[in-house]
Order: structure tokens, then sequence, then C-alpha cells
């Protein structure tokens, strides 16, 4: 049985996300849900806490997120890599990926769209600026809630390299003394 998860503070999402691991992305429209497989995406800012990533319009998210204005951002584990791979490799049009994966799902406090139980971070968002959708496919999200799962401290990722490659996250390295504190 794992660690319930608990509220994480938004200011420390970084921690998960700047790293750029493989993401499910959680989506609701409709009376219809979705997730999808994502590794293009970045942090933009810590207060509000903001997250971008880039979505190709042909996937079956694209509108439900477009029209929905929100997700989910799921962080799964390495245990998770051939849910993740099929996932990515399928869409929601025609199935219900849900059942397909035997993803179990809770609902979030925020928005309608699911937060996936066995990744150990979920983060909900609401689209702040679409402005660079029609050209780039860019969406701007904020993320409003972060659950976290507190042990442990940081699971162990997953980072697509191309080529059906994924590389797995490893040791963790510091040089703290170095920093200037305003980079920490
Ligand atoms: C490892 C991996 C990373 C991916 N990254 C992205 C991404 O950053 N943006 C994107 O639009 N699609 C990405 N995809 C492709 C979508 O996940 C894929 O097209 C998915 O089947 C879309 O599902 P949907 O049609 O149900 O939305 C990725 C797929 C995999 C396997």
């Amino acid at each position: 049985m794992h660690t319930p998860k608990a509220d994480y503070p938004l200011s420390e999402i970084r921690r998960f996300l700047e790293p750029g691991p493989i993401v499910l992305v959680g989506s609701a429209w409709k009376g219809r849900r979705n997730v999808m497989a994502m590794g293009w995406h970045m942090m933009l800012g810590f207060s509000p806490a903001l997250f971008a990533c880039y979505i190709w319009e042909g996937n079956h998210s694209y509108e439900m997120l477009r029209r929905s204005r929100e997700c989910t951002i799921n962080l799964p584990t390495v245990s998770m890599m051939d849910q993740v791979a099929g996932i990515g490799n399928c869409s929601g049009r025609s199935l219900d990926k849900f059942e397909t994966f035997g993803l179990s799902t809770s609902a979030g406090g925020h928005v309608d769209a699911p937060l996936i139980d066995d990744c150990p971070a979920n983060f909900e968002c609401r689209l702040v600026d679409e402005r660079q959708i029609p050209e780039y496919g860019l969406f701007i999200w904020e993320v409003v809630k972060a659950h976290v799962r507190p042990d442990p401290e940081l699971p162990t990722t997953m980072h697509y390299l191309g080529r059906g490659e994924f590389m797995t996250s490893g040791a963790i390295v510091s040089r703290r003394d170095e920093f200037r504190p305003g980079n920490l």
C-alpha cells in the first residue's frame, strides 16, 4: 500500500518537472476523459507556478485541452513504462485508455480532469495563455494544486530520448555550496 499523497508547495514543483520527465496529461471535456504521454514541456515561473507544453493538433487531447482549458499533469515512475509507451502510442479517440491500461483515477479539487493514482505526483492546471496555441501548439498552464506522495522523496522517472528509448533518472549529485542563493 502506498503512502497517501499530500499537498505540496507550488513553488517547489520544479523538483519534479524541471528535469524533463515524461508526464501523462489528463483531460476531461463534455463527460469524456483522456490521457496522453508528453515529453515536450518546461517550467515557466515559480509564483504563479507556470508550466508550458507542446501538444500536436492531431492528438485527440488537443481539442479536449483547448476547449476545457484545464488538465492534470501526472508523473509516472519507471514501473509504469509499459503503460506510458502504450498510452503514447494510441488515441483516446477510439478507446478508453484508462480501461485499456488499467489506470485508476481520483477527482481533483480544482479541475474535472482525472488524477492518475499510480503516479506519485499529480498537478492540477488551468490554461492561462492560449495565444501561442494556433501557431506553435504551445499551451501555457498555471499549476493550481499539487498532490505528492512524500515517500520516496524523489521517484525514479523516465526521460524520452527518441527512437523508442527512455533514460531513467539516476544519482543525485549536489553542488549546493557553489550556488548563489537566488539560483537554488
Ligand atoms: C514518450 C512519448 C512522448 C510524447 N511526447 C509528446 C509531446 O510532447 N507532445 C505531443 O503532442 N505528443 C507527444 N507524444 C505523442 C502522444 O502521446 C500520442 O500521440 C498520443 O497517442 C496522443 O493521444 P490522444 O490522441 O489520445 O490525445 C508522446 C508520445 C510518447 C510515447
